[in-house]
């Protein structure tokens, strides 16, 4: 029997998981399909009740359900409820598991540029529900981190919250006081407006400051090259694009589903050839 697999989003429509995730299947011959469930969020109760009668085997889960589903949840990682976010359900007759596969496919794309994160000082630019996936995974791979956020209260409540899981260090600051670091992560979604020719440049893309750092990382895969790797490219630092991050936390949701090795060659492509058709 077929398998069903979908991303639950509100709006879905442009989403690239199902081109990722249909690869891998027909990649592995595995019998299951992946498709996009576009629900106001207003429906999720009664969605998630035909869920667990429905054959869907598993969810990817996007904006803005990741925090909303946590109720409706049999069960939930450790780390999906310190992160205070679902984005991978697992379906086994009608026991729902939550897991979250963002903060490992940060981690992960980091490592393509520094293979220990120990000990390391990162700076997070940002402090939205992507920054707390961010922030963990740092935090749990034992760097340092600084979030430095345009409302510094903000990152100072994700400080409090984290402070107390680690033996690393967690900072909070705001965008004006920028600190110096080996990593610098945008996690913000500051590059999400329509007129991105005519936006004067945040701070923390200035090569000066960027030729301070080892590794620069933008989550954002939109646009492809964003100022920040822009400015990293400009400033000779090494830098890792937005559809990294993209690319393994999906990988991570193939093997949560499956329990085989996801095909992440295939996938990356498939993305590829979707991020520029
Ligand atoms: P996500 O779930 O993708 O992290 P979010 O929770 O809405 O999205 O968080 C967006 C983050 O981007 C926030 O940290 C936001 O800063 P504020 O907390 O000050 O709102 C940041 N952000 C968005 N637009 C920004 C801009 N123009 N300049 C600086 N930071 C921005």
């Amino acid at each position: 029997m077929s398998q069903h697999y979908g991303i639950l989003a509100y709006p879905a429509k442009h989403s690239l998981s199902p081109i990722m995730h249909n690869a891998a299947f027909k990649a592995l011959k595995i019998d299951a399909k992946y498709g996009i469930i576009e629900l106001k969020p207003e429906y999720l109760t009664e969605f998630i009740k035909e869920v667990k009668a429905m054959p869907i085997d598993g969810l990817s889960v996007s904006m803005p359900f990741k925090e909303a589903i946590i109720p409706f949840m049999t069960r939930i990682s450790v780390d999906a409820a310190r992160i205070g976010a679902v984005n991978t359900v697992i379906n086994k007759k009608g026991v729902l598991l939550g897991e979250n596969s963002d903060f490992i496919g940060a981690i992960m794309a980091l490592k393509e540029g520094v293979k220990n994160l120990k000990g390391k000082r990162a700076v997070v630019i940002g402090a939205g529900g992507a920054a707390r996936a961010v922030a963990y995974g740092l935090l749990k791979e034992g760097a340092d981190v600084m979030i430095l956020n345009r409302t510094k209260n903000k990152a100072v409540q994700i400080a409090m919250e984290f402070a107390e899981l680690f033996k690393s260090q967690i900072y909070a600051g705001d965008l004006e006081h920028l600190e110096d670091g080996d990593i610098l992560i945008n996690t913000s979604s500051i590059w999400h407006t329509d007129n991105l020719d005519d936006m004067m440049l945040p701070s923390f893309c200035n090569p000066a400051y960027i030729a301070k750092f080892g590794l620069v990382m933008d989550i954002a895969y939109k646009p492809y090259i964003t100022p920040l790797i822009e400015a990293a490219q400009f400033a000779g630092v090494p830098f890792i694009m937005g559809d990294r991050m993209l690319l393994h936390q999906a990988a991570v949701q193939f093997e949560l589903w499956t329990g085989q090795k996801a095909p992440i060659e295939v996938m990356g492509r498939a993305l590829h050839k979707a991020l520029f058709a």
